[in-house]
């Protein structure tokens, strides 16, 4: 089974890009929604947080983690490799690697939280593949809570990311990353806004496509994967908005059930 976590709700755009990239592979997906947003967060905070949500995950049968949480695997993905007995993969790295595999001018924009412009993580794994590559962290907190009101093609929020996204095109960039689950529901007003022929990389996908080719390689791993069973959505507490996003998310129902623990039992 692969576990799954996210500060809240926007980790499913991991999940179901990793639903399309590896059917019939059995999920288990957690979001944090009781203590989201991490972005916000310290990193001391959000490394306790991960390691509890992997402890769960593991719990439920999880035979691989994965953090689909771009605040989280900014700060914690050394951390819980190097904790928990099985392999770890995160949203970073991937994104990183189509960032540097396809043509580019070296000239990058990143978009995410506070928590991952300022651990400067892309800018550090990109620099150590093309230290001549030039790259530009925007954090954009606004964008998150948009997204989890629906707001996804309003007017203020194509005011909010024009603002946002001001800065980079000053940079005059090549390829713009998406740094944050969130994001992949505000692709079409983001590439809009920094023109078509700017590259957009979503690190969702990027994590899906990465994944698929490991198990390919790992056989051994993929005859332990449990794949029987439905796909459990778990989260450490229900609202209407998340519901309404996850619906949102992968277009169709989803049963968001609550971990039963200490915070909510
Ligand atoms: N999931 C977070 C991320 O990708 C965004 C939401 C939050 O700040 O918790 O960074």
């Amino acid at each position: 089974m692969i576990g799954i976590f996210d500060s809240g709700v926007g980790g499913m755009t991991v999940a179901r890009a990793i639903e399309k990239n590896l059917p019939g592979r059995r999920l288990v997906y957690f979001g944090d929604l009781a203590r989201t947003p991490y972005g916000s967060k310290s990193a001391r905070t959000i490394r306790k947080y991960a390691l509890e949500n992997s402890e769960f995950l593991l719990q439920k049968g999880a035979e691989i983690i994965v953090i689909a949480c771009n605040s989280a695997a900014s700060v914690a993905s050394g951390m819980l490799r190097d904790k928990l007995p099985v392999p770890v993969f995160e949203v970073v790295t991937p994104a990183v690697r189509q960032v540097v595999s396809m043509g580019s001018r070296g000239r990058i924009g990143i978009i995410g939280t506070r928590a991952t412009i300022k651990s400067q993580i892309y800018e550090d794994k990109i620099k150590k593949l093309r230290p001549d590559f030039q790259v530009f962290g925007q954090p954009c907190p606004l964008l998150v809570p948009l997204v989890e009101e629906g707001w996804l093609n309003k007017r203020e929020t194509k005011m909010i990311i024009r603002r946002y996204l001001h800065s980079l095109k000053l940079k005059n960039i090549d390829t713009l990353v998406l740094g944050c689950t969130h994001y992949p529901l505000l692709k079409k007003l983001i590439q809009s806004r920094i023109g078509r022929q700017i590259r957009v990389i979503d690190s969702s996908r990027a994590i899906a496509a990465e994944l698929a080719v490991f198990l390919q390689k790992h056989p051994n791993l993929v005859k332990i994967l449990s794949s029987a069973g439905e796909n459990e959505y778990y989260v450490s507490d229900v609202t209407e908005a998340a519901q309404a996003t996850a619906e949102r998310i992968f277009g169709r129902r989803i049963n968001l059930q609550l971990r039963q623990g200490k915070d909510n039992a």
